[in-house]
């Protein structure tokens, strides 16, 4: 496959470009839940994933996702709402795939939203949270195989894959829109199970605060090619063991439909002082 993978990028983005003549400069990638974010965009072309060459169909029910390029307060965005996840049993290649094409665009911005468990117990569901940092429990890492220079260097530094800048510019647009954020360490796992509460007790005392199934793939691939990466988790229910009673996806969803108004209240915020 890695012979074909930079042709398949390639492919990708000529297909978009085609498409959508002006680049984007910035893109978020939607969580769950939070893909009708890409429908507040002005001026904006829409294409399924299904229309473009090589990419993953992400498995939302009755929806592969759609990749939509808008405007908003004048700057040029693309919106990914719905992306493949390793669960689903894609390589860690084709689950960075949208992020490679998105740098073959052009776009040296990189927002990645997702739904997570809180496993700091001082969070409460419904919270937003400002990723600060990352540990990877995926036990796989996208950068792995033969590497192109071009691309990016073979061993890239992670000292700061969440950039500084864009932290504070989040802040600063959450407190003008009267969003409350809080900030931590988003662990990922593999899933799709959930945890078991003896695993999110290890995953506390490894200086976790949320846990989830996406993003770190992301976020590396974005680093690697020198992107600026920005995260937010919504913490869509507190992780398996720090409230008596099971977990469910239904709660995941319900709760990022509770918190959709104030997470797009924040992304426009955040774009707008980019
Ligand atoms: N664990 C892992 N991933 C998640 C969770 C969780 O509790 N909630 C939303 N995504």
């Amino acid at each position: 496959m890695f012979e074909r993978y930079t042709d398949w990028i390639t492919e990708a983005s000529q297909f978009i470009v085609k498409r959508i003549p002006n680049p984007p400069d910035i893109a978020v990638v939607l969580g769950s839940g939070l893909g009708p974010f890409a429908d507040e965009l002005d001026d904006a072309v829409q294409l399924d994933y299904g229309e473009i060459p090589h990419w993953p169909a992400a498995a939302v029910i009755g929806h592969p996702g759609r990749f939509v390029v808008g405007q908003h307060q004048g700057k040029r965005v693309a919106a990914l709402a719905g992306r493949v996840h390793l669960y689903e049993g894609h390589d860690p290649q084709m689950v960075t795939f949208g992020v490679r094409v998105l740098r073959q665009l052009g776009v040296n911005v990189l927002v990645l939203t997702n739904a997570a468990g809180g496993i700091n117990t001082s969070f409460s569901r419904g919270a937003l949270m400002l990723v600060d940092d990352h540990i990877n429990l995926m036990g796989v890492n996208p950068l792995a195989g033969p590497n192109d220079e071009r691309v990016g260097p073979r061993f890239p530094d992670m000292t700061e894959v969440y950039s500084r800048r864009l932290r504070a510019i989040a802040e600063e647009a959450a407190a003008a829109a009267g969003v409350s954020l809080t900030r931590g360490v988003y662990l990922a796992v593999v899933g799709p199970s959930y945890e078991t509460p003896a695993e999110i007790r290890a995953f506390r005392t490894l200086g976790a605060d949320a846990v989830g199934m996406s993003t770190v793939p992301e976020a590396l691939a974005a680093r690697h090619m020198g992107m600026e990466v920005l995260g937010i988790s919504c913490i869509s229910n507190m992780a398996a063991g720090v409230l008596p009673q099971p977990l469910h996806h239904d709660e995941v969803m319900a709760t990022i439909a509770r918190v959709r108004g104030q997470f797009t209240a924040l992304l426009r915020g955040i774009i707008e002082r980019l």
